[in-house]
């Protein structure tokens, strides 16, 4: 089954070819990050323009490399939510203007489900049950995934995601926009002891997290710098947060693997990047005799192809949808069945 995936809810248009859930036919990316960079954050009305002018052109690219013509389309699957709600419109109705056109199924993805089906591309025999740790730039959160469209989430962040606390401090420190990247290479060379980052502590659920404390404790200690006129040794500083951030969601990723006996961990969203963060899960799984799937780097990310591997999983389940199919900006139905 061939299914042409769009996702368009931030700031990439893209636009993939993915067969029966596992093989990647195209996948096909406009990026729009040189342009919000411009402003140091995604423009919401920027983007929505951009993906209006960028996803008929790359639908096309994506059938031309995927070597197939429209009528070799089975199905047409796109984000509906969550995520900036001008943007998510513009793949929601091409999705559905194409599927209408072609007269093939609509199937809708949440877009965390996606970034979770990303998994199934890298590591082919990769199967639910699974837990998997959602790390992105707007979610965190620990995933029971039960099965491919059933799915219970564990614990979460109460406040910034933490590519949010990433992003956060490394505009501070005047890094581009997204910096969580520039982040994480400048704290491959820094000692992450050198400056101590408060413990991610909350009450209640001990699968929560809090990132908010944090990021106002880094920011404070670069402002407290400046104004004192002293120097911080910015790789340490990267160092030392991205350790305290890698410390909060190994902790927690070990307790949701003790509380749901699970021998999987699987790892999704752009924070999955993140070298310490991916060393720190590797010597969990190494300890624990877990096995642990991370993404290749460039299914970390929005794509199209983790949304035309979960579409598939959609469609055996039976979830399409018809041309009432809406574009939302916070639907959190990732644990719900789509009606
Ligand atoms: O999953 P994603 O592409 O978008 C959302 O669905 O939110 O995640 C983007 C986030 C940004 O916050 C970005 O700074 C972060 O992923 N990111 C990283 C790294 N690469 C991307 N954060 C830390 N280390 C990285 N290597
Ligand atoms: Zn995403």
């Amino acid at each position: 089954m061939n299914i042409l995936a769009i996702e368009s809810s931030c700031d990439e248009t893209a636009v993939a070819v993915v067969r029966d859930g596992r093989n990647l036919l195209a996948d096909c990316i406009a990026s729009q990050v040189d342009i919000h960079r411009l402003y140091g954050g995604v423009v919401p009305e920027i983007a929505s323009r951009k993906h209006v002018e960028a996803i008929y052109p790359l639908a096309e690219e994506a059938l031309k490399t995927a070597g197939l013509t429209r009528r070799d389309v089975d199905a047409v699957a796109v984000t509906f939510a969550p995520g900036l709600i001008g943007a998510v419109l513009v793949g929601v109705n091409f999705a559905k203007a194409a599927a209408l056109t072609l007269g093939v199924p609509l199937i809708p993805v949440h877009h965390i489900r996606g970034h979770i089906a990303a998994n199934y591309l890298t590591h082919p025999d990769l199967e639910p049950p699974f837990l998997c740790l959602v790390v992105s730039g707007g979610h965190t959160m620990l995933v029971d995934v039960r099965d491919y469209t059933e799915m219970e989430i564990l614990g979460g962040t109460r406040d910034d995601a933490a590519g949010e606390c990433f992003d956060k401090i490394a505009r501070v420190l005047g890094m581009p926009y997204p910096g969580g990247a520039a982040l994480d290479r400048r704290s491959q060379a820094g000692d992450p002891k050198r400056y101590p980052m408060p413990k991610v502590r909350v009450d209640g659920n001990p699968l929560d997290l809090s990132f908010s404390g944090l990021k106002t404790a880094a920011i404070n200690l670069i402002h407290n710098a400046a104004q004192k006129g002293e120097t911080l040794e910015i790789p340490d500083l990267c160092a030392s947060v991205s350790q305290a951030v890698s410390d909060a969601l190994t902790t927690r990723a070990a307790l949701a693997l003790r509380q749901t006996g699970r021998t999987t961990l699987a790892v999704a969203g752009g924070v999955a990047a993140n070298s310490r963060i991916r060393a720190d899960l590797t010597v969990l799984a190494e300890q624990t005799g877990v096995r642990l799937c991370l993404p290749e780097l460039r299914f970390c990310g929005d794509n199209g192809a983790m949304i035309g591997a979960q579409a598939y999983y959609e469609y055996l389940a039976g979830h399409t949808a018809d041309m009432t199919l809406n574009a939302y900006a916070t639907k959190s139905m990732i644990g719900e069945q789509l009606s």
